[in-house]
C-alpha cells in the first residue's frame, strides 16, 4: 500500500511476535500510526463490540438494561480489576480521569492535612482538582523535575509531611515516557500517614501494573490510550478498606446502594468503590472498552511490554542514528513507549508527517512518537526519514 508520501506502509522486513494483530487495525492500510499515547488505534474487535451495543439499542431499547447492559458494567469492573490486580469491588467506572480524580478530591479531609503533592511532569488535570480547592485552604505543592524527564522519588519523599493528605502523581510521565517507581511513591506517602494516588493513564495496557504489590491507595486509567477502548471510559481503583470508609462530597445515584429506591431523603453509599460513581455511564464507551480489552487480555500485558520495549529501543536507536537526541529516560528499563523527538516547530513537523500519512503528535519543543504492539520497526524508519527531511529544511 502506497502512502501519500510515496512510501510503503506494509513492508515487513523486521517483524515481531505480535505483528499478526496489525491487520485487525485498518488505519495501517493507508497510514502509519505512531500516536497510541494520545488515542489507541481502533481495532476490528472494538468496532464489532460497539456495533453489538448499537444493535441492542435498536432492537431492544431500554429493556436491554436489565439483562445485558447492567451486567456489562459489572463485567467491565471485573476485567479492569484483573488488569491491575484489584477486586471488582475496588473498581469504580468514570467518564474521564478528571472526573475520577475529582471524586477522590471530594472525599479527603483537608482540615489537618491541607497539602497535596504533585509533580511538574504530571498531566495538569491532576493538579487542577486541588488548585480548584485553594479557596478552601488546600495547598498544592509541585515537586520540580531537574531534567524534564522524571522526578526523583527522594524529592517527592522530601515534600511529604504530617500535613500532607495525598501524593498524586503519574506512573508514566506523558511528556517523557519515563516510568515512575510507584511503590516507592506509595511508601513515601505512607511514611507520613498520607495517601497515594497514581494517574496510570499512560501505563495500564503497555506496562504491567499491580496495585497490591505497589501498595497504592488510588489508581486511575482507562480506555483512551493503551487499553484500546477510545474516549469516555476510565476506572478508579480504590483500596478496599478506604472505599468502605471515605464519603465523597460529590454524589450521584450510581453511588447509592439502593439506587432504585428513588428516595431523595436518603443517601446510602455502596460499601465498595462504586460509591465513587456518579451518573449513567456511556454504554457505547463501555462496549468499546470491552472490545479493546479483548486484545490486551488475549495477548497479555507482559507480552505487550516485551514487544513495545523492543520497538521503543529501536525507535530511539534509529533517531540517534539520524543525529537526533530524543528526550527519554536514561536507562531502558525506565523507558516506556513514548519517545520525544526535539523539533523547533513541532506543530509544523506533525503536519508534515500527516501529509505523508504518518500520525504523530506535537508537545512543546517535541514531536511525540508512541509505538504499540501493532507497529513495526519499518514504521519508525518511514516516520523518521520524513521527519528528518523536514528538520533539515
Ligand atoms: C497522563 C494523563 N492523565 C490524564 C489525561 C487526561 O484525562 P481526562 O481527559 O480523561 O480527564 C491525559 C491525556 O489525555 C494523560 O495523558
Amino acid at each position: 500500500m502506497a502512502l501519500a508520501s510515496g512510501l510503503a506502509a506494509d513492508r515487513t522486513t523486521a517483524s515481531h511476535a505480535l505483528a499478526r494483530y496489525r491487520s485487525e487495525f485498518p488505519i495501517f492500510r493507508d497510514r502509519i500510526y505512531l500516536n497510541t499515547c494520545s488515542l489507541g488505534a481502533l481495532g476490528e474487535r472494538t468496532r464489532r463490540k460497539v456495533a453489538e451495543f448499537l444493535d441492542l439499542w435498536q432492537s431492544r431499547g431500554a429493556s436491554a438494561w436489565y439483562d445485558v447492559w447492567w451486567d456489562a458494567l459489572g463485567e467491565l469492573r471485573g476485567r479492569y480489576g484483573r488488569i491491575v490486580g484489584a477486586l471488582p469491588s475496588e473498581i469504580a467506572l468514570a467518564p474521564s480521569i478528571s472526573v475520577a480524580l475529582s471524586a477522590v478530591a471530594e472525599s479527603l479531609d483537608y482540615m489537618k492535612r491541607p497539602r497535596v503533592i504533585v509533580t511538574s511532569l504530571d498531566f495538569p488535570t491532576v493538579a487542577y482538582q486541588w488548585l480548584a480547592k485553594r479557596a478552601r485552604g488546600v495547598e498544592v505543592v509541585v515537586v520540580e523535575s531537574p531534567d524534564q524527564v522524571s522526578v526523583p522519588v527522594e524529592a517527592i519523599a522530601r515534600a511529604v509531611d504530617e500535613r500532607t493528605a495525598l501524593v498524586a502523581t503519574s506512573h508514566v510521565y506523558f511528556t517523557s515516557g519515563a516510568i515512575q517507581d510507584i511503590a516507592a511513591v506509595a511508601a513515601a506517602a505512607h511514611a507520613h500517614g498520607a495517601l497515594c494516588l497514581i494517574d496510570a493513564y499512560q501505563s495500564v495496557g503497555q506496562l504491567p501494573v499491580d496495585v497490591k504489590a505497589s501498595d497504592v491507595d488510588f489508581l486511575t486509567a482507562g480506555g483512551l490510550k493503551w487499553l484500546l477502548g477510545g474516549t469516555g471510559i476510565v476506572f478508579l481503583y480504590v483500596r478496599e478498606r478506604l472505599a468502605q470508609r471515605l464519603a465523597p462530597t460529590v454524589a450521584g445515584w450510581f453511588g447509592h446502594r439502593d439506587q432504585f429506591a428513588f428516595d431523595p431523603r436518603v443517601l446510602a453509599f455502596h460499601d465498595d468503590a462504586r460509591r465513587f460513581e456518579l451518573g449513567t455511564p456511556a454504554l457505547a464507551a463501555i462496549y468499546a472498552q470491552l472490545g479493546g480489552l479483548e486484545y490486551i487480555e488475549e495477548i497479555g500485558v507482559p507480552a505487550i511490554r516485551s514487544v513495545t520495549a523492543a520497538l521503543t529501543e529501536d525507535l530511539i536507536a534509529r533517531a540517534q542514528g539520524l543525529g537526533v537526541r530524543p528526550k527519554v529516560a536514561a536507562r531502558a528499563e525506565q523507558r516506556s513507549a513514548i519517545v520525544m523527538v526535539p523539533a523547533p516547530d513541532p506543530q509544523a513537523a506533525v503536519r508534515h508527517l500527516a501529509d505523508g500519512g504518518i500520525i504523530a503528535d506535537a508537545r512543546p519543543g517535541h514531536v511525540r512518537l508512541s509505538p504499540f504492539f501493532y507497529n513495526l520497526q519499518d514504521d519508525h524508519g518511514t516516520a523518521l526519514e520524513r521527519l528528518a527531511t523536514h528538520l533539515r529544511h
